[in-house]
């Protein structure tokens, strides 16, 4: 039998982007614990559907969306089609993300682009259709998922930093008018989690969190009404300290950090 919950219990409608692989996944095989109706969306099909034997098995209904988060007309007709079997959705977690990072002499436009328009128009184009039913209705849970990286320019990862800065403010500025209008929408910042996008990385990741255990800490998070949830917290703790670095003593850091391996460095997403 289902856990209960007041958030994510059997009434409830959710949607989860970039739900095929790592954090998506394992947020949707995590609320479906306390059952519901959980709507998926990415653009691998396949994966989608083994994500739905898994969200059966956890206990919870569930509707693949096959969509690119970058098409506009595309999320249109996933989000139309969740309101018609499942819903206007209570809670939508916005995790569909994209990284890339590339040495100064790789710089190409379409590839700072390519992140843009994943982390950020991607996001600007759900929250079109989620925002106005739940303004009106005065209650929602919009959470988004940023990243810890959105606090300092990374070494050699300037797009993903910058489209996470990019998200980190959109979601605040929102949060600041949506409060009082009933809507919560809160912001998710990790450090490094397993999954897809970390597997590819060629450089040691301290602390890094496996997928379930950070699933389970931002769908209790969210539950609980944070609107900024960071971890893990000895990352959230060194990134606080670094943003309040001086300039150059950061340079020198990450400069340091690079020095000599460009090439390591890289992952081509
Ligand atoms: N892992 C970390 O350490 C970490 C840290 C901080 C923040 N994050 C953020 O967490 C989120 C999830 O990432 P992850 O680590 O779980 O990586 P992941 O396993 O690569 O998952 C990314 C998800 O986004 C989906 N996606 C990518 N491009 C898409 C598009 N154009 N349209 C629709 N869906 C798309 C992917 O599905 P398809 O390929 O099937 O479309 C996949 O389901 C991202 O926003 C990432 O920036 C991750």
């Amino acid at each position: 039998m289902a856990d209960t919950h007041p958030l994510y219990g059997p009434d409830s409608s959710i949607l989860i982007t970039g739900a095929s692989s790592g954090i998506g996944a394992a947020l949707a095989v995590e609320v479906a614990r306390y059952g519901g109706r959980i709507a998926l969306f990415a653009r691998r099909e396949e994966r989608l559907h083994d994500v739905a034997e898994r969200v059966a098995a956890a206990g919870a209904e569930s509707l693949v969306l096959a969509g690119d988060v970058r098409d506009p007309a595309q999320v249109k007709e996933a989000y139309e089609r969740m309101v018609r079997e499942h819903g206007a959705p209570r809670v939508a977690f916005l995790n569909a993300g994209v990284g890339d990072s590339f040495a100064i002499g790789d710089f190409k436009a379409h590839r700072v682009r390519r992140i843009f328009e994943v982390n950020i128009m991607g996001v600007a184009h759900w929250l079109e259709h989620l925002l106005p039913p739940m303004l009106k209705k005065g209650r929602g849970f919009l959470v988004g998922i940023s990243s810890l990286a959105a606090h300092r320019g990374g070494p050699m990862a300037g797009a993903y930093s910058a489209s996470k800065a990019a998200l980190s403010n959109l979601l605040e500025s929102l949060r600041v008018e949506a409060g009082p209008a009933g809507v919560s929408i809160s912001t998710v910042e990790p450090g490094f989690v397993r999954s897809e996008l970390t597997d590819k990385n060629k450089f040691s990741m301290p602390f890094l969190m496996e997928t379930d255990v950070a699933a389970a800490l931002i769908v209790d998070q969210v539950a609980e009404g944070r609107t900024m949830i960071r971890f893990p917290w000895q990352m959230a703790a060194f990134v606080k300290l670094m943003k309040h670095l001086p300039m150059s003593v950061y340079d020198r850091m990450a400069r340091h950090i690079i020095k000599g391996a460009p090439e390591s460095l890289k992952s081509k997403n």
